[in-house]
């Protein structure tokens, strides 16, 4: 038997993408390896988001270029958003045999082998229609608790500093009893939770041949339906879509995990406006109030990004205010990398010094720290049904899994076991664990 290896980087639409990719090759009698040094393909599925995601990606591509001289024979593909950008110039590095975009996983038996027969080959080729609906994808999760389903691919929404619009192409959603259907198997697997997966959910809208349409509310609600002991997540929620109808949706089904992660980017309504995020910094904070209202008990996290293009210390003190207000549970932070052929990019100069960069982004992860020590310290005393996800990392005595507003908890394992719901009371906290204790009932 062939076996393959895969590295994954970036979202959690990669991680998904990987499995559709290892069903595929499983097809064409390949099985999966974790050592590198056995495989006879080794592919990396990658991420073009930042510069520094494809910088590390070309040092993987280096240590690849080493295996293949110990090895000859030996073949390797780069897959994903990166495969997509660069195509040719990936080629070009004499490394790389096989160049796959998003949506070319199908063509990868016939790039594979036509690799194998020495010639290195492409397929960047974007679709309007793929969505591999009828591939069952093939979980690389060992512990077969949680599990990723990709309900749209592509998007339209063009952020004036993302890559993403020109990587994983325009926006298709997928078949809802398609959907449901790999939910139910999941379910019927063993699975105690599914993430539907979108770079904009609540865009997403399937249209039947009768005219009949079925929005994310909708699928929502379909997907919830599937069992109680199925819990449902979702990501990413984008502020300017996101409906009360979802919010009510949400509320009414326990099993629909109360966590959203809404992408602010910033505080300022100048750096939005140019950013392309059609919404404003009122209507982000009405939304916010709007969740708490409907949820009172919903996490909340978000991404943002410092020093975007003419970022003044007004603007970068609006997002501080903004996060003073909200009180994110957590935050993904970064610094604003210009990427070729975006918007920004053709009409913004990258004017924020690196320096300023790195300051303003210090200054957003000490208040973040700051706010996810109040939103954790909030807790203690609360109830949380937690899944289990396995042994914790520091203390191995100990269990740990997440609460439906996705904090991680830690409590003492009792003779539970990964995959059961546990209730639990909250003692204790730090700034990203809540330390809890099994509570009968
Ligand atoms: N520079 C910095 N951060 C970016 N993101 C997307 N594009 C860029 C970029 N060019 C961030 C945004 C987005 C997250 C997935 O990555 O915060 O929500």
């Amino acid at each position: 038997m062939k076996k393959v290896y895969i590295e994954t980087y970036g979202c959690q639409m990669n991680v998904n993408d990987s499995e559709v990719v290892l069903s595929i090759l499983e097809g064409e009698g390949y099985a999966l390896t974790e050592e590198m040094g056995e495989a006879d393909l080794i592919l990396a599925n990658t991420c073009s988001i930042r510069d520094n995601a494809e910088q590390r990606v070309w040092g993987r591509i280096d240590r690849f270029r080493l295996e293949k001289k110990a090895r000859p024979g030996v073949l390797v593909g780069i897959l994903g958003c990166m495969a997509e950008r660069l195509g040719e110039k990936l080629l070009a590095s004499g490394v790389v045999d096989i160049v796959a975009g998003p949506d070319a996983y199908r063509s990868l038996p016939a790039l594979v082998a036509k690799a194998a027969a020495g010639t290195p080959c492409l397929d960047t080729t974007l679709s309007r229609t793929e969505t591999y609906a009828e591939l069952v994808p093939s979980r690389m999760d060992k512990k077969g608790v949680s599990a990723y389903i990709s309900i749209m691919r592509g998007r339209n929404n063009v952020c004036g500093y993302c890559v993403g619009r020109y990587a994983r192409g325009a926006e298709r959603s997928g078949e809802p009893l398609s959907l449901v259907r790999e939910a139910c198997d999941l379910f019927n697997r063993g699975y105690k939770e599914v993430s539907l997966l979108g770079q904009n959910v609540d865009s997403y809208l399937w249209k039947g041949e009768d005219g009949e349409t079925v929005d994310f509310a909708d699928l929502l609600e379909m997907v919830a339906a599937v069992s109680p002991d199925l819990r449902v997540r979702f990501s990413t929620s984008y502020p300017s879509d996101i409906t009360d109808k979802v919010l009510y949706t949400m509320a009414s089904h326990e099993n629909i995990c109360r966590h959203i992660h809404l992408p602010v980017q910033s505080g300022s309504n100048a750096m939005l406006e140019k950013m392309r995020r059609k919404y404003t910094r009122e209507w982000y904070l009405e939304r916010v109030a709007r969740i708490r209202e409907i949820m009172p008990d919903c996490g909340l996290t978000t991404d943002v990004i410092a020093g975007f293009c003419g970022e003044t210390e007004e603007d970068h003190k609006d997002t501080l205010s903004l996060m003073e207000t909200v009180v994110f549970d957590s935050a993904f932070m970064f610094q604003y990398s210009e990427r070729p052929g975006t918007l920004s990019a053709k009409k913004y100069e990258d004017d924020v010094p690196p320096k300023v960069k790195t300051a303003r982004l210090n200054e957003i992860i000490a208040l973040q720290g700051r706010m996810s020590e109040k939103s954790y310290a909030a807790e203690v005393g609360r109830l949380h049904k937690v899944l289990v996800e396995g042994p914790s990392k520091r203390n191995p005595d100990e269990l740990c899994g997440r609460a439906g507003n996705y904090k991680m908890c830690v409590f003492p394992g009792e003779g539970r076991k990964t995959g059961d719901y546990v209730t639990v009371r909250v003692v204790d906290s730090t700034p990203a664990t809540l330390i809890c204790r099994i509570e009968e009932q």
